[in-house]
């Protein structure tokens, strides 16, 4: 099943489904399987060292020669301007931008013509980021796993609002991970989805199985936020870690303390190691519908097909 829309022929890609950087715990094989599958997979470069950036995204288009993208958070990685350069060099297709300022990249990107998604929270930043030339807008809802906006703006509601304002093609993000998550996506007005939560339990995902199994257990009611006391809010499974990190949160007012604990770092010590005592693992809160461990190929194909089933059988309804 295929879906020709003006999201899927800017990209080339054959679902209207990105997979969402993943920072420190991005993995070549996952990216590559999901663009060799027919969406675009990422590798998010967090605040990886250059070496380690520039590695895993060589590994990743290595082993895809369909289009695949590299997430760069800005305010996150200490060199931007480096890792941007090193993308030029290694001419990856896409670059996603997240988490600060895009718009001193953007052109510099498109002149070596790799194609500039900007990830934005607000219709406010959604304008500023097509005014400075983006491709692609992926507007990410307070529903997401990971490191989310002040203003907390639900997929919702953000999406159609954003929709209203832009007319390069915006792509939903957050609360996301199946057919009805892509049909309600559309419905919209957006031109595809970009998950997170979903790809973290799949057969090429290589987390931690008690990770994979926090996903596949949660319910609606199985995530946290942390950090809005230092206005740095992430989504994440509740676990023992999570609680320790409420803890610091109610206790200090300095954030220091509690940025020293959820460095990337402890992201690893979870998603890798599994050791959820000592480590976060993100999770966003469609964690609750989340129920199985397919195959990359098979969620892209199942989701699209299901999606296409419902449009058609709600306009049906609608007769
Ligand atoms: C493990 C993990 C790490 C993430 N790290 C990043 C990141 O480095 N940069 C970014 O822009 N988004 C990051 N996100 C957010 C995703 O890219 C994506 O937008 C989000 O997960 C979509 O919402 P969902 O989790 O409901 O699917 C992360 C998400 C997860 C699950």
């Amino acid at each position: 099943m295929t879906v020709v829309n003006k999201l899927t022929r800017l990209l080339n890609i054959t679902y209207p489904i990105i997979q969402g950087g993943m920072g420190n715990i991005s993995d070549p094989n996952l990216a590559a399987a999901i663009s060799n599958a027919g969406g675009l997979g990422t590798i998010g470069v967090g605040d990886l060292p250059i070496n380690e950036a520039v590695y895993k995204v060589t590994e990743m288009l290595k082993q895809t020669s369909n289009p695949c993208c590299v997430n760069i958070p800005i305010a996150v990685h200490p060199n931007v301007s480096h890792i941007v350069q090193q993308m030029i060099n290694l001419k990856v297709p896409v670059v996603s931008l997240s988490a600060g300022n895009p718009a001193p990249f953007i052109s510099l990107l498109q002149q070596h013509k790799i194609i500039v998604i900007c990830v934005i929270a607000t219709v406010r930043q959604a304008k500023k980021a097509e005014k400075a030339g983006a491709d692609i807008i992926v507007c990410e809802g307070y529903e997401a796993a990971g490191i989310n906006a002040k203003n907390e703006s639900t997929t919702m509601t953000l999406i159609p609002q954003v929709v209203q304002q832009v007319n390069i093609p915006v792509v939903a993000a957050g609360g996301i991970a199946d057919g009805k998550g892509l049909a309600a996506a559309l419905a919209l007005g957006a031109s595809g989805v970009q998950m997170g939560t979903r790809f973290i339990a799949t057969k090429e995902a290589p987390y931690h199985k008690i990770y994979k199994q926090a996903i596949i257990q949660a319910t609606d009611e199985s995530t946290v936020i942390v950090g809005r006391r230092y206005n740095r809010i992430r989504r994440l499974i509740r676990s023992e870690y999570a609680s320790k990190l409420l803890e610091i949160e109610n206790k200090n007012d300095d954030p220091a303390i509690f940025f020293k604990q959820t460095t990337e770092n402890y992201h690893k010590i979870g998603a890798f190691d599994g050791d959820i005592k000592n480590g976060f693992i993100n999770g966003g809160q469609i964690a609750g519908l989340i129920e199985d461990c397919p195959s990359v190929y098979d969620l892209l194909e199942t989701m699209t097909a299901d999606a296409k089933q419902i449009l058609k059988q709600s306009l049906e309804k609608l007769e």
